[in-house]
C-alpha cells in the first residue's frame, strides 16, 4: 500500500471499447476493479487506474477508527491460493477517510463500503452507517452496505430482512441519489439469499455484491487453522452459485458486481457470463502482483475474440 499510494507502481494500462460500459450514470473504463479491504483508508485512491483497474472500492468504512483484531490477522494458504483474514475492519473512520478522498482527484469510479462499529450494539447498526454515510456522502460513485463480513460479531445477521430494510431505509432518507449496494456473504442458504433479493426489489437498490468472504474450509490442501474468512480460488465455485441465482431472479435493472475467486481472464469471462456487470479482485491480486489487472484484461480480450464476442452486453448471462 505504502508503494502503491506513493504512484511507484504502474502497470499498462488496457484500453478497449469493448470494455467500456456506462451504468446507474457511471462510466466505468473496464469490468474489474479492486474489491473492498485492501484500500480501506483511501491512501491510493488515486492510483488505483495506474494499475489499470476499472474502478476501486475504499472501506470498509466504520463511523470511528477502530484497531481491527490483534495480529497475526492475514495468513497465505499458497497451496490453495487463498487467503484467511480476520482483520476486523481496522480503519481511520468516516470523517478521516471522507478528508483523503475530497483531496483526491480519482480518474475511475470510486466505490465507498460501509460497515457497523464493534463497538455499537447491532440494534444502533442503521445509526451508525448513518453517521458514516454523511462524512462520505460526496465521494462515492456508489455505496455498499457491507452486512457480510464473518469478522465483526453478529455483523451477518443483519442481512436479515428487518434490520437490512432499516440500515437502506435510514441512508435513502438522508440522500435518495445514491447508488446503493448490498454485499453478501457466500454462506447464505438460498431462503435468506431471496430475503435480500426481496429487500433489494422493494427498496429498489441499485445492486448486489456477491460475495465476501466464507467461513467454510472445504477443499483445501493447506492445513492452516485459523478463524476468518476464505478468499480467492476455493470461493471461485460458491460465489458463482450465488452470483447464477441472483442473475436467475433479480430483475434486469438490479447490477450485479461478482467478486470471488478472479485469477484469469477466464474466470472474469465465467463471472460476467453467469451475470455480472462488473467485477473484483483482492487475493488474486495479492498473489499476482501489480501487473494482474492488466494481463486478466488481456486474457479476457483474446477470449472475446474466440468466442466472437462483441461486447460485455452480448456475454452477460449468456450461460444462463
Ligand atoms: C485481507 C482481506 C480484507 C478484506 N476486507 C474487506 C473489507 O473490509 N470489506 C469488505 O467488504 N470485504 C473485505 N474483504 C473481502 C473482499 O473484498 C472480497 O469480497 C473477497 O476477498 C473475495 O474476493 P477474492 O477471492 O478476489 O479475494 C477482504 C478480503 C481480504 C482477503
Amino acid at each position: 500500500m505504502w508503494v502503491i499510494s506513493r504512484g511507484w507502481l504502474n502497470a499498462p494500462t488496457v484500453r478497449d471499447s469493448r470494455l467500456e460500459q456506462e451504468l446507474f450514470g457511471v462510466r466505468f473504463p473496464n469490468p474489474l476493479g479492486l474489491a473492498a479491504g485492501f484500500d480501506k483508508n483511501a491512501e491510493a485512491v488515486g492510483k488505483w487506474q495506474s494499475l489499470g483497474l476499472g474502478f476501486s472500492e475504499i472501506g470498509t468504512v466504520t463511523s470511528r477508527a477502530q484497531q481491527g483484531n490483534p495480529r497475526p490477522r492475514l495468513f497465505r494458504l499458497a497451496e490453495d491460493r487463498a487467503l484467511i483474514n480476520r482483520m476486523g475492519f481496522n480503519n481511520e473512520g468516516a470523517s478521516a477517510v471522507a478528508r483523503r478522498l475530497a483531496a483526491a482527484k480519482p480518474a475511475i469510479p470510486i466505490g465507498v463500503n460501509l460497515g457497523k462499529t464493534r463497538d455499537v450494539p447491532l440494534e444502533q447498526a442503521a445509526a451508525d452507517h448513518a453517521e458514516s454515510f454523511r462524512h462520505l456522502r460526496p465521494f462515492g460513485s456508489y455505496f455498499v452496505i457491507n452486512v457480510s463480513s464473518p469478522n465483526t460479531p453478529g455483523l451477518r445477521s443483519l442481512q436479515e430482512k428487518g434490520p437490512l430494510t432499516e440500515i437502506v431505509t435510514t441512508l435513502k432518507e438522508i440522500d435518495g441519489t445514491k447508488p446503493l449496494f448490498v454485499k453478501i456473504s457466500p454462506d447464505l442458504s438460498t431462503e435468506a439469499l431471496d430475503d435480500v433479493l426481496e429487500v433489494a426489489h422493494d427498496q429498489r437498490l441499485t445492486g448486489i455484491i456477491a460475495t465476501n468472504t466464507t467461513i467454510g474450509r472445504k477443499g483445501l490442501k493447506s492445513n492452516v487453522k485459523q478463524d476468518g474468512g476464505l478468499s480467492g480460488r476455493p470461493l471461485f465455485d460458491l460465489s458463482n452459485g450465488l452470483l447464477s441465482h441472483l442473475a436467475a431472479s433479480a430483475d434486469k435493472r438490479m447490477v450485479l458486481i461478482g467478486v470471488g475467486g478472479i485469477f484469469s481472464g477466464g474466470d472474469l469471462y465465467t463471472k460476467i457470463s453467469l451475470g455480472a456487470h462488473l467485477c473484483q479482485i483482492y487475493t488474486g491480486f495479492v498473489y499476482g502482483g501489480p501487473k494482474t489487472a492488466p494481463r486478466i484484461l488481456r486474457e479476457f480480450l483474446e477470449l472475446m475474440h474466440k468466442n466472437d464476442v462483441a461486447s460485455l452486453e452480448q456475454l452477460r448471462g449468456s450461460t444462463r
